[in-house]
């Protein structure tokens, strides 16, 4: 299956609104209800449906941080019907490829809970590392890009 982002408003709201992590994922990520409140008060925030085929799948979320000056992810999940199968990796490579496009995008922050190894490990393989700095309780990891 192929996985595409498509810029959220292009999907239902409620669509997104509906797709969630596993139970004890729930302490690694913001509901996407939030996530869609936050973008709409946050104009630096850019958010994508991630789509397998023509079915939303997941959310995910970049901005151009004002406070640092950095871009970094802030959200990444994938519905917990729908985990397990490739499309987390598909889609923060799409996400990845997307802000290298970005003619001002330096290196790419994010940040993830300690006990977050599943997501961590992804990170890792596409070339993250972690910062050493702690950040509300997360480790932040940086894609150096130069
Ligand atoms: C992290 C997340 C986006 C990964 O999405 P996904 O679609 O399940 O990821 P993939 O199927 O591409 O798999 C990614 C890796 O996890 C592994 N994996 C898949 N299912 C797994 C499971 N049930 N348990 C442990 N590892 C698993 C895969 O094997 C893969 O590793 P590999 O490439 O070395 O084989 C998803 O788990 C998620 O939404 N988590 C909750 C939200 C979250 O934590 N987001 C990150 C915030 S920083």
């Amino acid at each position: 299956m192929t996985i595409t982002l498509l810029p959220v408003d292009a999907v239902h709201a409620d669509t997104v609104r509906r797709l969630d992590v596993q139970e004890d994922q729930t302490d690694f990520i913001a509901s996407n209800a939030e996530s869609l409140a936050e973008l709409a008060e946050r104009p630096e925030c850019v958010g994508f449906a991630v789509m397998a085929a023509d079915t939303p799948v997941g959310f995910a979320m970049y901005a151009l941080d004002p406070d640092d000056g950095n871009h970094w992810i802030y959200r990444l999940m994938i519905d917990a019907r729908h985990q397990g199968k490739g499309y987390g990796s598909q889609a923060l490579a799409a996400l990845l490829a997307h802000m290298a496009t970005i003619p001002e995008c330096g290196d790419i922050y994010l940040g993830v809970t300690p006990e977050n190894t599943r997501a961590h490990a992804l990170y890792h393989r596409v070339g993250f590392r972690e910062t050493g700095m702690m950040l509300d309780g997360e480790k932040v990891m940086r894609l150096d890009r130069n």
